[in-house]
């Protein structure tokens, strides 16, 4: 496990390699993987722009006096969260200080893969069969989604790079259902990043699951109309919100969390949203999270009218809006918990190869593992292998073999999803 530890910018010493600064590495010049500080000039950018870093003992020196550590996580989630209630601020939840998790990963990925494919099967069976009967106008029983949700929670809380990987498998014709899974798989791996408790994860995910059961609701000739809606039609999907929070009061016995999430995850921080033009801190938590993580599952999957952009650029667009339509603090938990090259991203290294990301969680962010599947001269590899970037691996060269740019999925034919097959996965991982 990577070891972090804080040091005062006035203690850096030659040696020591950052991993993480007092401030996002977007508003600072240096680069996302972290870095060596190999020179009295690099030490000195470091002190022009921070306070304070953390630095990787295991990479790079270790600071002679003890200095304290990056762990955090204080106790006691609000009891008023179970009731509906909602937490205003971070501050409010056991949140991992400089994001040290508070759940350490039990299963590795290889060993978590079968699990995690399992469950996205039935999680896509379950969500289709729930969007099915709602359309036919029968109530929900909601017991086989919180068994669903249970146990994607456990697969996430072990390790959740293996059912973000899964995640990866994005078909137009399936997307309302396959969304609403991703939806739920990215928001319990955001929720345990942030360290919340398994109860609250359930109401989390359980929300995130059926965040858009109202569009069953919704003509399908308007819900699947390529192009354009005009007003009036966007008028009707804008309903699904309402209709969403309707279907689940009657009967289902879920709890206002659920409900909440459901009737705001549309709203947005500069009251722009819908129904209710909710702004800022006027939108429970929940709400804000499933915001962020629905729009980052729709920017980064294929629709009828347009092609999914790269996890990367997704990323880079939702932070520079961080601030108008979300919560801005939100959304960097939200990249430091998928990485920086989320799993999935379409990579180019040093060498000209081009592989997918397959897992680059907060605890490896700044090595992430990439599956090639191209070499050098972009034909083929027979036998796709994966690389450990962790690992230091170089090339026939003798030069470090990295990650050199981030393509847009689908680059030299390219997809994600190619990649997913569980002999596949289970043969070559
Ligand atoms: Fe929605």
């Amino acid at each position: 496990m990577v070891d972090k530890v804080r040091v005062e910018c006035a203690e850096l010493k030659l040696g020591m390699y950052v991993c993480e600064l007092d401030r996002p590495w977007l508003e600072t010049p240096f680069p996302f993987q972290g870095f060596a500080l190999d020179s009295m000039e690099s030490i000195e950018a470091v002190r022009r722009v921070c306070d304070y870093v953390f630095v990787d003992t295991e990479l790079g020196i270790a600071p002679r006096r003890p200095a304290r550590t990056a762990a955090g996580g204080a106790s006691g989630w609000s009891a008023e969260v179970r009731g509906g209630a909602r937490p205003q601020t971070l501050a409010s939840l056991p949140i991992a200080a400089a994001g040290r998790p508070v759940y350490p990963r039990r299963t590795d990925f290889e060993a978590e893969l079968a699990r995690a494919h399992t469950l996205q099967t039935e999680g896509r069976a379950l969500i289709g069969q729930v969007f099915r009967d709602v359309r036919l106008g029968k109530s929900l029983d909601p017991g086989d989604a919180r068994a669903v949700v249970r146990s994607l929670t456990e697969s996430i809380l072990a390790n959740p790079d293996a059912l973000l990987w899964m995640m990866q498998l994005k078909r137009r014709d399936e997307y309302t259902s396959l969304h609403c899974l991703n939806v739920c798989i990215l928001s319990l791996a955001f929720g345990r990043h942030l360290g919340l408790p398994r109860e609250a994860l359930h109401e989390l995910g359980l929300g995130a699951l059926l965040h858009d059961i109202g569009k069953m609701r919704v003509p399908l000739e308007i819900l699947n109309k390529p192009g354009r809606l005009e007003p009036q039609e966007f008028a009707v999907i804008q309903t699904h919100t309402g209709e969403g929070r309707e279907i689940l009061r009657v009967n289902s016995g879920l709890g206002n969390a659920v409900l909440d999430i459901v009737y705001g995850h549309h709203e947005r921080r500069d009251g722009s949203g819908y129904p209710r033009r909710l702004s800022g801190d006027e939108i429970s938590l929940f709400s804000r999270m499933v915001a962020i993580v629905d729009v980052y599952d729709a920017v980064t999957s294929d629709r009828v009218y347009h092609k999914a952009a790269s996890p990367v650029a997704t990323l880079g667009w939702m932070y520079e809006h961080r601030a108008e339509l979300f919560d801005p603090g939100l959304v960097e938990s939200f990249i430091q918990s998928l990485g920086i090259f989320p799993a999935g991203s379409v990579v180019e290294m040093t060498s000209g190869a081009v592989g997918v990301v397959i897992d680059a969680s907060p605890e490896r962010r700044l090595r992430p593992r990439v599956l090639m599947v191209l070499n050098p001269d972009k034909e083929p590899i027979e036998q796709p292998r994966v690389i450990d970037l962790a690992e230091r691996p170089v090339d026939a060269a003798g030069r470090t073999f990295d990650v050199r740019l981030v393509l847009e999925p689908g680059s030299y034919g390219v997809h994600p999803a190619d990649y997913l097959s569980g002999e596949f996965t289970a043969a070559e991982l």
